[in-house]
């Protein structure tokens, strides 16, 4: 009924494991998709989708992380995203928040993670963080190397951003951030963007929705996301789960 296209498993914020998937499936969310930020996570996700059915994961290097990877690397990033449940690329993407001293070295890694995902034919979770005006350029700069697909994850963007990702042929995920009081953007980025356009995402253990914003986020609080944009479109949030349930399956192909 529901997947988690975007959460970090293996942070030690959240309980143990057996806790978290017990939680998450007995609410109905039948995967997750379980980030990797670094190559040793990478090759975490690997054991940790061997040892549970419900969890797939992706191999990528986020942008905090990128500085000093060397392209062997790379090499083995794009090694273990062979791995059948290794359903994308991710997490890859532009944050301008932390450190605004290595931009070029960022999109330089990344066009090579881009690549990556092309070879093997795999989607992509993309991190954008006051880096919107480059992430557009670049995607667009790059689109031959996005031709299968991907998810602008923790979409926060006006509907004008919205507009240029959906035309980029990709995907808005939407997460707890969407439900914040002050997100005044995701009234009209959802009146603007359809339900086939979008997939949804804890971002676990961080961004937990209301009314638990502030509190360790988990998978199992899928449903608030979908019952949320179900209110807001307002349609019936059975239809909506069984939606978004379908357009993350089309984007990532191998959860399937
Ligand atoms: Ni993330």
């Amino acid at each position: 009924m529901y997947i988690d296209t975007h959460a970090h498993l293996l942070d030690k914020k959240l309980p143990k494991i057996e806790e978290v998937i017990g939680n998450y499936l007995s609410v109905g969310v039948e995967k997750v998709i379980n980030m990797a930020c670094c190559l040793e996570t990478a090759r975490e996700c690997v054991k940790m989708a061997e040892k549970y059915e419900s969890v797939y994961f992706g191999s990528g290097i986020h942008p905090q992380d990128i500085k000093d990877v060397t392209d062997k690397d790379l090499e083995e990033i794009a090694k273990i995203a062979t791995h059948e449940k290794c359903v994308c690329i991710g997490e890859i993407g532009l944050d301008y928040y932390w450190d605004k001293s290595y931009k070029e070295i960022q999109k330089e890694k990344l066009i090579k993670e881009l690549e990556i995902a092309k070879a093997l034919k795999l989607p992509f979770s993309f991190h954008s963080r006051e880096a919107t005006l480059d992430t557009l350029t670049l995607l667009k700069d790059n689109r031959e190397k996005i031709e299968f697909g991907g998810v602008l994850h923790c979409f926060s963007g006006s509907k004008d951003t919205a507009r240029e990702v959906l035309n980029l042929g990709l995907k808005l995920g939407l997460g707890g951030t969407a439900t914040f009081k002050n997100a005044k953007y995701i009234k009209e980025v959802l009146d603007y963007a359809p339900l086939d356009s979008i997939v949804v995402e804890t971002d676990c253990p961080y961004l937990a929705p209301e009314p638990f914003r502030g509190s360790v986020n988990e998978p199992k609080n899928i449903p608030i996301i979908v019952r949320f944009i179900a209110s807001q479109k307002n349609t019936d949030e059975i239809e909506v789960a069984k939606l978004i349930y379908k357009n993350s399956c089309e984007v990532f192909k191998k959860l399937v």
